[in-house]
């Protein structure tokens, strides 16, 4: 059985449409290891925040959009987080092919829970589903699935219908879902977000 340390944890990260559009992204930190999901022309991915250069944080915002390209000599990476985009490579890096795979960034693990997605440092390890619990994964599922309209952020009746798995607290009202990631262990404050969710229609029925 895999050993449960903060890298094979899932912790929550954002909501699906967070990153819906194209250089869309999303960051996070686990312990001294940032994170960061990114969309690449339509395809989400996610890799450890840092680039195999000369190991600079690419992305430093929480969230944005924006290519994955590393600020200090401006590598940009693909989707296999393969350096494709090296300004003055033939005089300044000169990296063939061959040279650009080996320094493909540390992939992550992503995984969903309905419209909720997971983050994690490992890419082996148990699967969130399993980690969350098969309930607590179905039911998160459901009200992720019915709450898509989001609202400015509100406070609910803590009393409410309450979930606390991972990094997230979610309290359930007839007509909103409030979501909070609190920061993974060893990350910044900054890290913590919070968003209110409402259904997509006014007459949508709360999933049973
Ligand atoms: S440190 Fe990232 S491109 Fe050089």
């Amino acid at each position: 059985m895999a050993e449960d340390t903060p890298d094979t944890r899932w912790f929550f990260l954002c909501a699906a449409d967070d990153l819906a559009n194209p250089n869309a992204f999303v960051t996070t930190r686990v312990g001294a290891i940032p994170l960061v999901a990114q969309n690449i022309k339509g395809e989400v991915v996610a890799f450890r925040n840092v680039c195999t250069h000369r190991f600079a944080v690419i992305h430093d915002a929480a969230s944005g959009c924006g290519p994955l390209r590393c600020p200090y000599h401006g590598w940009s990476f693909d989707a296999a987080g393969v350096p494709v985009g090296l300004p003055f490579n033939p005089t300044d890096f000169q990296l063939d092919a061959e040279g650009r795979r080996r320094l493909a960034l540390n992939p992550a693990s992503l995984a969903m829970c309905g419209r909720l997605v997971f983050i994690r440092v490992a890419v082996e390890g148990p699967g969130l589903e399993a980690q969350m619990g098969a309930d607590v994964f179905a039911r998160l599922a459901a009200l992720s699935n019915r709450f898509t309209r989001r609202g400015e952020l509100i406070d609910l009746d803590p009393a409410g219908e309450r979930i606390e798995t991972a990094n997230l607290r979610a309290v359930v009202a007839a007509a909103a879902l409030r979501l909070e990631a609190l920061p993974p262990p060893g990350a910044a404050d900054r890290f913590a977000r919070a968003w209110t969710f409402h259904p997509a229609h006014a007459d949508a029925e709360t999933p049973a």
